[in-house]
């Protein structure tokens, strides 16, 4: 296979190298392009252009594969640990036991907030969007280890990293408790990560709260599936963000944003909201899967299709077991599982998802567990980004570890005005 390629532009032949990857991509390196030809690529929405060298997550979206640091999202999801798996991308093996050990120290000694950012709270409306709230603290945090932000000191960089995956915990569960007008409830250092996580979402301090080990085993299991997921459009934010040598907070916060958007992390919100929609109006769900085709309704089937799946997401395939397992468990006869699996069995018969590739993606049915888990629709973005965090975190460190990295800054086509002179006022039509 020839490792160029050849382009011709007018009168000129310009060779340009292909790289490889370790799975054998293939890439056309136009490094040289505009230099040799003043031509530039254009690519809206970068379809086909890879933005980065990266050697933290792979993804096949023919064959639906999915491995972190090269180990299947399967074998990772039965046998692994959230604590783990964040280790994992972010270091690049699994840890030792003394690794995990210290890994786990750090975020227990981390999770607590300065008391001075509970008061940030009073400022939001009760009715606040939790990642509103999530993007604007963490952010916050900035302020507040402004020392922390030296990328060369290795050791305070890894205190960083461990006090950013402990303390979304403590933010998005006070975010939560902010709404609800209940009492902020602090970590307890005995518990584990997400056992920690629920006890201070749902305990209140009038009683005794215990968590379900079958509760904090789906936890674990949904953020290991969330954990990271190669370029996406909040990760490629944080990248974008971070390549300005912005700090590691504010560069996630902006990830969160990012996040937020109904087409991205925002969407296992409104699958549920369109599922309740569906069920309000009697459970059609032949109307709405012919008005996700129509093309004047702007109606589409929030929870599928996918840039790069073009076949099952993996991730969606475990958490349908899973919904059906944990609703089992709890006793939970949810309707909207049913309408769920109607209409992706409607879907998935139906030429126009056929031909367009379109299947149920990791928002589809990642809803219906959070709802059973006693999580309300609008913190379900918050847990997606909850289970992120440790992927930005892995491709900000590995963008800032690399020598070659520049800041993001892409060029465009002009197709405005072409030059003209500035009209007096009193001269203008
Ligand atoms: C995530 O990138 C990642 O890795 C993201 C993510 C991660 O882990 O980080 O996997 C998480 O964001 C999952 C996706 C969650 N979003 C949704 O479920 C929202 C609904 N899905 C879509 O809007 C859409 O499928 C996207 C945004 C996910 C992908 O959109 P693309 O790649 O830009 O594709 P497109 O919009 O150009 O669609 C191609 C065709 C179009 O029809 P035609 O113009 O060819 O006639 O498919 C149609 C679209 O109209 N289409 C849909 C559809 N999704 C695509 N039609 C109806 N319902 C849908 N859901």
């Amino acid at each position: 296979m020839t490792d160029k390629a050849e382009l011709i532009i007018g009168d000129q032949k310009l060779e340009l190298p292909i790289i490889s990857g370790s799975e054998n991509e293939r890439a056309i390196d136009i490094a040289q392009l505009r230099g040799k030809t003043g031509a530039v690529t254009i690519d809206p929405a970068f379809m086909n252009t890879a933005s980065t060298k990266s050697a933290i997550t792979f993804l096949d979206g023919e064959k639906g594969i999915l491995r972190y640091r090269g180990i299947p999202i399967e074998q990772l999801a039965e046998k692994s640990k959230f604590v783990e798996v964040a280790f994992l991308l972010i270091y690049g093996n699994l840890p030792n036991k003394e690794q995990l050990d210290s890994f786990s120290t750090l975020l227990t000694r981390h999770s607590l907030i300065h008391e001075d950012m509970k008061r940030f709270f009073d400022g939001f409306p009760s009715t606040a969007h939790p990642m509103a709230v999530l993007s604007s603290m963490v952010c916050s945090l900035s302020t507040y280890y402004p020392e922390e932000h030296n990328f060369a000191d290795k050791q305070s960089m890894d205190v960083t990293y461990a006090r950013l995956i402990s303390k979304v915990r403590t933010i998005a569960a006070y975010a939560y408790k902010k709404e609800i007008g209940q009492p902020f409830v602090y970590p307890q250092n005995h518990l584990r990560y997400c056992a920690n996580y629920l006890n201070m979402m749902f305990s209140v301090p009038a009683e005794p709260y215990e968590v379900d080990p079958d509760i904090e085993a789906a936890m674990n299991l949904l953020f290991i599936l969330h954990a990271d997921h190669e370029q996406n459009c909040s990760t490629s934010t944080v990248r974008l963000v971070g390549s300005a040598k912005t700090n590691l907070y504010a560069s996630v916060a902006a990830g969160i944003l990012a996040l937020w958007g109904p087409l991205h992390g925002g969407a296992n919100q409104e699958v549920i909201e369109m599922l309740q929609l569906i069920q309000k109006d009697g459970g059609n769900v032949k109307k709405y899967v012919d008005l996700a085709k129509d093309k004047t309704s702007n109606f589409r089937l929030m929870g599928f299709g996918h840039r790069v799946y073009k076949n099952f997401d993996p991730r969606a395939k475990i958490i349908k077991t899973t919904a059906d397992k944990i609703l089992k468990k709890l006793g939970i006869n949810d309707p909207l599982l049913d309408i769920a699996k109607e209409l992706e069995e409607a879907a998935l018969k139906d030429p126009y998802f056929v031909e367009r590739k379109l299947y149920p993606n990791v928002d589809f049915y990642s809803g219906i567990i959070y709802r059973a888990l006693g999580f309300p629709t609008d913190m379900f973005t918050v847990l997606f980004a909850i289970g992120r965090l440790p992927g930005w975190i892995a491709h900000w460190k590995e963008m800032n570890e690399d020598p070659t990295t520049k800041i993001g800054r892409p060029r465009q086509i002009y197709t405005g005005e072409v030059a003209r002179e500035y009209v007096p006022l009193d001269q203008r039509k």
